[in-house]
């Protein structure tokens, strides 16, 4: 199985740090990892760091990537939607990126496996250019999958989605990563969502890692005070699911 450690990472954009000296233990697969922070915490940056598209101090180890397989997949925030490809399309470019553009049965079925798992396969034929926000996020997803990816970086993955959608995603998503033993980390603001489905969670705020854990450890009312300046209480609900309510935001001290 996959396993990913950052260590000493660093990243800055001309003379602005974003974030220096984050270390994490060894973040194995076969679990979801949320990314949280407050807004321009650095969490997009930490991705593209991570996926070696940006340079910077640290190392990002991964090991025991199985043959065949991409370490790391980015999958961005903002899919910038290319008009000209259908959904069917642009999944099998992404498919076929760098490996050569001889397309075989078992790509095609590969991506009718993806596209019928996200309940997206009516979506194929349509115009990349035409879809809604929620539709562009399920196609960019089906675009990572199909890399096949040991280590998955989803960019607030579930933002334009519905709650349904949303719900859907997170289950697949950890089952996926349960089953291939893929790592996955996914940037979230919900931290129910956090609590709920990922089995750790990175903190970063001020340009650092400032909690990494499990979920329920990391996500306490400290820590919504310190570094989202809410006041918050951590209840559990009837079934024994810890829940985050927000009582107010917190004036700057
Ligand atoms: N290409 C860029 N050039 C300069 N500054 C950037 C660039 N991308 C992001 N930033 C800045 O870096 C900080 C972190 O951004 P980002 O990683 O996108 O935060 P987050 O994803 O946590 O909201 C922000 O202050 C943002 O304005
Ligand atoms: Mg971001």
């Amino acid at each position: 199985m996959v396993s990913l450690k950052l260590d000493g990472l660093g990243a800055r954009y001309g003379r602005t740090e974003i974030f220096a000296e984050i270390t994490t233990d060894w973040l194995k697969g076969g679990e979801l990892t949320a990314l949280i922070g407050p807004n321009a915490a650095g969490k997009s940056t930490l991705f593209k760091r991570i996926a070696g598209l940006m340079s910077g101090p640290g190392v990002v180890a991964i090991e025991d990537v199985r043959e065949g397989r991409l370490p790391v997949c980015y999958m961005p925030q903002d899919t910038g939607a290319n008009a000209v490809l259908t959904v069917y399309e642009s999944v099998l470019l992404a498919a076929k990126q760098g490996s050569g553009w001889r397309v075989a049965e078992s790509d095609l079925a590969a991506i009718d496996r993806i596209l019928g798992a996200l309940k997206i396969t009516d979506l194929g034929f349509r115009d990349l250019g035409a879809l809604s926000g929620g539709q562009r996020q399920l196609v960019a997803i089906a675009q990572a999958l199909v890399r096949r990816p040991e280590t998955l970086l989803m960019d607030e993955p579930t933002s334009a989605l519905d709650l349904h959608r949303q719900i859907e995603v997170l289950d697949f998503m950890r089952g996926l990563a349960a089953d291939q033993g893929m790592a996955v980390l996914i940037a979230l603001h919900d931290l129910n969502h956090a609590l709920r489905y990922c089995a750790q969670t990175m903190v970063i705020s001020g340009g650092q890692l400032i909690a990494s854990g499990p979920s329920r450890k990391v996500i306490t009312p400290e820590m919504l005070r310190d570094v989202y300046r809410v006041e918050a209480r951590i209840e559990h609900c009837s079934q024994g699911m810890p829940l985050v309510i927000v009582d107010r935001a917190l004036n700057a001290a």
